[in-house]
């Protein structure tokens, strides 16, 4: 009988360990950050080097160690501080429940917000404490006699009573943090108040642009100034990625030629959601030509396949989010890895003070990195690479 096939890669979505790899260093530091309870912390990384996954695997390894409670929220839905206040309170009390085991907190409390307001006012006095407060909050403000302001002030103050009503000690994760850029600023004095205020909870906050880190978490007159420690995402190493592909492709007793290997981490600049969906294409491959080698032609093949199902989105990304004048500079890097400034302002013919802005702009955009040289980069080697297949 034939074996059931499974993909030995996963492209998309949070990943666990088997389809974890590395981040061993971030995980000790910041598992260790969250379980002593001292260390606010951001994760800083562009898209797809594995941010989510690496909180989630983080809140697998304290909910499993210890009795913290890590509410995991995503601000990527959020587009108001309504939507903010929602979410947070929403997501702490379905942690709650799960790890406790229980019922009726979220939905009375999802009652409040779309119910009947008697409804609502019924549903959060049977449970009274620090859901009911917040619930009449939120009542009065359906019917407008408290600001937007004021229930952000009181979703922090929910955090601090329901810890205390139920001797809880919380890591509350804010993915995509970026997506509060555009909300009232008030919001992080608040964040900072809490921060002072409770020893019980502590905050983790990642997000992919470097301009959110340094207006919010590096400029001086930021409430949050000096508030978290700060961690860097970088791409995956060749030596990690390289055992990575040769063990999951091992799964399906399928062996990879030599050098062919590493060639995951060339293409892909070892950017794990690449790394993933080459593998998958590559096993998808193998399916289709009923071979039981991976060689360097069928991962060069798969590359080309990804770089065309990528050409969607890779031309929306050159057309709409750049410039002219930056578009310029994205394509002087289709030819060479790195450059300095001085170089792509000869090829384009102009002056580096004419670009310098420009260029800073990309870095901070997390578009452009810079190395200790002085080098620039584009972050995102598969977009590179596809920026070269379009001459
Ligand atoms: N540590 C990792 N090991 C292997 N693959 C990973 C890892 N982190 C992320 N990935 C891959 O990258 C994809 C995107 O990861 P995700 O955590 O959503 O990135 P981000 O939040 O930075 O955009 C995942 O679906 C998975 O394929
Ligand atoms: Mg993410």
């Amino acid at each position: 009988m034939q074996s059931k096939k499974v993909a030995p890669f996963k492209a998309g979505g949070v990943v666990e360990p088997p389809f974890f790899v590395g981040r061993e260093q971030e995980l000790r530091t910041l598992v260790k950050n969250a379980q002593n309870l001292t260390q606010n912390s951001v994760i800083i990384g562009p898209r797809r080097y594995g941010k989510s996954s690496l909180l989630h695997n983080i809140k697998i390894r304290i909910e499993a160690n210890s009795d913290i409670i890590v509410p995991m929220i995503n601000c990527r839905e959020m587009s108001n501080l309504n939507d903010f206040c929602d979410i947070t309170i929403g997501t702490i009390l379905k942690s709650y429940e799960k790890r406790h085991r229980l019922k009726g907190l979220f939905s009375s409390f999802h009652r409040v917000l779309h119910d009947k307001i008697l409804n609502g006012f019924k549903a959060v006095s049977e449970i009274g404490g620090s859901v009911e407060r917040i619930g009449e909050f939120y009542l009065k403000f359906r019917e407008k006699e408290i600001p937007e302001e004021e229930l952000v002030r009181q979703t922090f103050e929910f955090i601090h009573n329901f810890i205390e009503e139920k001797n809880l000690q919380m890591v509350i994760v804010y993915d995509e943090f970026q997506k509060t850029d555009t909300f009232n600023g008030f919001l992080y004095e608040l964040f900072k108040s809490s921060m002072d205020r409770e020893n019980k909870v502590k905050y983790f906050f990642s997000g992919s642009s470097l301009s959110l880190l340094k207006r919010v978490f590096l400029r001086e007159n930021s409430p949050l100034y000096l508030m978290t420690s700060k961690h860097f995402m970088r791409p995956l190493i060749d030596e990690i990625v390289t055992k990575f592909v040769i063990h999951r492709f091992e799964t399906q007793r399928l062996s990879i030629e030599e050098k062919s290997d590493l060639l995951f981490h060339e293409l892909t600049g070892g950017i794990p959601f690449y790394i993933q969906k080459l593998g998958l294409l590559c096993w998808e491959q193998t399916l289709i030509e009923e071979k039981t080698k991976i060689t360097s032609s069928l991962v060069l093949n798969a590359f080309k396949k990804m770089l065309e199902e990528l050409d969607g989105e890779f031309e929306a990304r050159i057309i709409s989010r750049f410039s002219d004048q930056q578009r310029k500079i994205i394509k002087s890097f289709s030819q060479s890895k790195s450059l300095r400034m001085v170089e792509i302002a000869k090829a384009m013919d102009c002056k580096t003070s004419d670009i310098s802005s420009a260029m800073s702009r990309l870095v901070n955009a997390m578009v452009l990195g810079k190395d200790k040289e002085g080098n620039y980069y584009l972050i995102d080697e598969v977009f590179r690479r596809w920026l070269s297949s379009q001459i």
